[in-house]
């Protein structure tokens, strides 16, 4: 069958207004066709532009009831496009959206969401919505950044860049462009980047070449907790480099950059904490064998009443301000404080601690990452948490264990990873037959899908859900969603 007659693969469709943005990647126009059984049909679309932006479309396949296109050129900017008044560098993976007005950004993800939850059930339109939460800060939020050193040639560009530092691009891994300031951290560390950038190029040691696997700089991480101000820094290298080049002498170079590392650390007070990271692997990571150049092994974070000591191997939210706003929540729609909680898919462990903190009668908790474990017993002596246990397995392992053997939880927190949750823990869920559950979510679609899985085969009703904006400009939404018998 011959779906939207006279159009082809490859046809390019002019002049297409963006209708939106639907969660993820794709946008969203309407088909003006002659055919009137075509017209006002969906065209679903990828590339990039702002809602309302006016484009041309290339087709790329053709469905029964919708079309796939690129966008091949932007012929009208969107009225809403504002280019953002801390932003030199245009949009970036990391801040795709940054030129969307941010009341804008917001109402968008808003619908997103309540998009997501029609598709499912289209009564959902009379669920209460709360408003969408703002993230307090809207630039500079960011706690944690990795900067790579990076070289970029090309024989066709005509490019030769040997010290390239900052971040990979977009769609394309195999590039860093060199740039010497960011939106997602404040003006100190933006400055102090730039600081060690420059120090680190006067050295004459060349960055890591990750084909050939050869040569010396790698990463640059910065750590900043937003609400004492503490600061980590690590650098990485190649420490083998110094092995074929036994020209150089290799305590001598790593110690003149210690010693910058310590003065740098006397003019920025915040610097508590400095690491190298050895790393001779053809594994790009940042954290490899660590040795503690300067200050304490770790940071100290403080979100709501608890504290938290952050490692460089540390899981921590990325906006602090914003966990606490998440964490508040959570906590908010809590209809009774001194339940036993069950925490599934703990990660960073704040859900459980403050829970155990606000007078729980005991929090479980569940993670499948080992090394968050470690984290777990520092963070809950430093909090003199009592109440608490902790299981490190998967989530659909240990729920029919949970089942058999111990006691019932009245308050499950949910928070899975973005893709999914394990269908056996969906339905494993329902038998505690708690009298609340609150699911987290980063992915409307899932959360969608897993609340109409919920409502159909159990008795519990969707009390509160609120979206909360956890990463100004860019495309991820939080929501959270109370379900009470
Ligand atoms: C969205 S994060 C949870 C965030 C956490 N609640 C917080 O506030 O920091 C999802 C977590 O689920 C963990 N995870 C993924 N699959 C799992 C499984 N099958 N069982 C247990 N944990 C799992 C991941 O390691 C990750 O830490």
């Amino acid at each position: 069958m011959n779906n939207f007659p006279g159009l082809n693969k490859w046809d390019i469709l002019e002049n297409i207004k963006i209708e939106k943005l639907i969660f993820g990647w794709q946008w969203f126009a309407k088909l003006e066709h002659p055919n009137p059984e075509h017209n006002w049909k969906t065209i679903l679309i990828t590339g990039w532009a702002i809602p309302w932006s006016i484009v041309n479309l290339r087709v790329l396949r053709k469905k029964k009831r919708f079309i796939e296109t690129q966008i091949v050129e932007i012929i009208q900017k969107s009225p809403i496009e504002k280019i953002h008044k801390n932003n030199p560098y245009g949009e970036s993976g990391g801040w795709k959206w940054i030129n969307i007005p941010y009341e804008n950004q917001l109402e968008i993800k808003q619908s997103q969401v309540k998009e997501a939850f029609f598709v499912i059930e289209k009564n959902f339109w009379k669920q209460d919505f709360l408003e969408i939460e703002a993230s307090p800060i809207e630039d500079w939020y960011r706690n944690k950044v990795e900067f790579s050193f990076w070289k970029y040639l090309s024989n066709a560009e005509w490019i030769e860049e040997h010290f390239n530092v900052w971040f990979h691009k977009q769609w394309q891994f195999s590039k860093v462009i060199d740039y010497d300031w960011t939106p997602l951290i404040g003006e100190k560390q933006n400055q102090i980047y730039r600081e060690i950038k420059k120090f680190c190029k006067t050295l004459w040691l060349p960055v890591y070449d990750q084909k050939k696997q050869e040569w010396f700089f790698r990463h640059i991480l910065l750590r900043k907790a937003y609400f004492t101000d503490e600061m980590m820094i690590l650098l990485s290298f190649n420490p083998e480099y110094f092995d074929k080049n036994t020209k150089l002498d290799k305590t001598e170079k790593l110690s003149i950059l210690k010693d910058f590392f310590e003065k740098l650390a006397e003019r920025y007070s915040e610097i508590k904490s400095i690491y190298f990271s050895h790393n001779p692997n053809k594994a790009d990571v940042a954290i490899w064998d660590l040795e503690l150049i300067y200050g304490k092994n770790s940071i100290k974070e403080k979100i709501l009443w608890l504290e938290f000591e952050i490692s460089p191997t540390s899981f921590f939210q990325t906006n602090s301000a914003w966990a606490e706003k998440l964490y508040s929540i959570v906590l908010d729609f809590a209809k009774n404080k001194s339940w036993v909680v069950l925490d599934l898919y703990w990660w960073t462990g704040t859900i459980w601690m403050i829970f155990a903190k606000s007078g729980a009668k005991k929090v479980v908790s569940v993670e499948l990452v080992t090394s968050a474990s470690k984290d777990w017993e520092k963070n809950a002596k430093l909090n003199n948490l009592k109440n608490i246990s902790f299981e490190n397995t998967k989530v659909e392992d240990f729920l029919e264990k949970y089942l058999e053997t111990w006691e019932k939880a009245d308050l499950l927190v949910i928070d899975p990873p973005r893709a999914w949750m394990h269908p056996k823990a969906l339905e494993d869920i329902l038998k505690f037959d708690a009298s609340q559950m609150i699911y987290v979510s980063c992915n409307p679609a899932t959360l969608a899908r897993d609340l109409e899985f919920i409502l159909k085969n159990s008795s519990y009703k969707i009390g509160k859900i609120k979206a909360m904006d956890m990463f100004p400009h860019t495309h991820h939404i939080e929501t959270v969603v109370s379900l009470i018998k």
